[in-house]
């Protein structure tokens, strides 16, 4: 497939080389002058494009940068983008990161916010693995204990095509819903960056309507804990501090933090 990539940061550059070499053409954007992308791509195993060139002539686009950088994005990016062509959004929201843009969020739904700013469906995925998980812990299809991700939206063909996207680069899916839905693997949320294969993630995705409100606070705190640390946490320890937050986590370890 032809894939348009916006952001080569630690995730939207692990896509960028995962769906390269698992056979596809990959080209990205970021916010850097061309000369200098031209190397960032090249390390990544792709081509490097303008911004308003890296969403034509392809069948997925990848926005894959902060959240409060969406609205930077130049207006009109998708005019004359065909209808067909998938959006897929990969960002978090995250106050110390982002600043506080929660209130513009309706009902707390990022990706909603997110389709809004475009003005464009989008289809949220690749939001609930860490970039080093993408990285290092992919299996063959299965293999006992595969990753799996959470894919929300309203375009079932369009979920289709990701789900065998992300297969092939490694995880297992799950079809979280329609976009309305997505709070369920937002930060916050015991589904979230905490490598559950697809038994579990979909136990943790499962109602939890009762700690939605929380989510905010219980995304604060992990950062709040990961930040105070001297050293930067490993990644085992990141994933322990976000399990850590919810007993209803399928690997739920009690300790990293003090939540409840
Ligand atoms: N890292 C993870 O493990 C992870 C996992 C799941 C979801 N996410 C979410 O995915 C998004 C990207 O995360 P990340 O960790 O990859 O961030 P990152 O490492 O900080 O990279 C951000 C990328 O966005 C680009 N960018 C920023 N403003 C831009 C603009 N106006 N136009 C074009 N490109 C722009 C940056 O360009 P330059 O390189 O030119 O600065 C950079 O390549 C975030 O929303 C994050 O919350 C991250």
């Amino acid at each position: 497939m032809k894939i348009g990539i916006i952001g080569t940061g630690a995730l939207g550059g692990t896509i960028a080389k995962k769906s390269a070499a698992a056979g596809h053409k990959v080209k990205v954007a970021n916010a850097m002058p061309m000369n200098e992308l031209r190397g960032t791509a090249a390390q990544l195993g792709v081509a490097p494009a303008s911004i308003n060139d890296v969403v034509r002539d392809v069948e997925i686009i990848v926005i894959s940068i902060p959240t409060n950088a969406i609205p930077h994005l130049p207006e009109k990016l998708f005019a004359g983008v065909p209808d067909h062509v998938i959006v897929i959004d990969t960002t978090n929201y995250y106050p110390y990161r982002d600043g506080n843009m929660e209130n513009g969020f309706a009902e707390k739904l990022e990706s909603v916010w997110v389709s809004q700013q475009l003005g464009r469906p989008v289809v949220k995925a690749f939001n609930n693995l860490l970039s080093y998980t993408l990285e290092n812990r992919a299996k063959q299809k299965g293999e006992s204990g595969r990753i799996a991700m959470a894919i929300s939206g309203d375009d079932e063909k369009a979920k289709a095509i990701i789900s065998r996207l992300v297969n092939k680069i490694g995880f297992d899916t799950l079809d979280a819903g329609s976009l309305s839905e997505s709070w369920r693997h937002q930060p916050g949320m015991p589904s979230y960056c905490t490598e559950l294969n697809a038994t579990e993630l979909k136990r943790a995705l499962a109602d939890n309507e009762n700690i939605r409100e929380r989510a905010g606070k219980l995304r604060d705190l992990t950062t709040d804990n990961l930040m105070t640390r001297t050293t930067p946490p490993s990644h085992q320890e990141m994933l322990d501090t976000i399990r850590s937050l919810f007993p209803t986590n399928p690997k739920h370890k009690p300790s990293a933090t003090h939540a409840h």
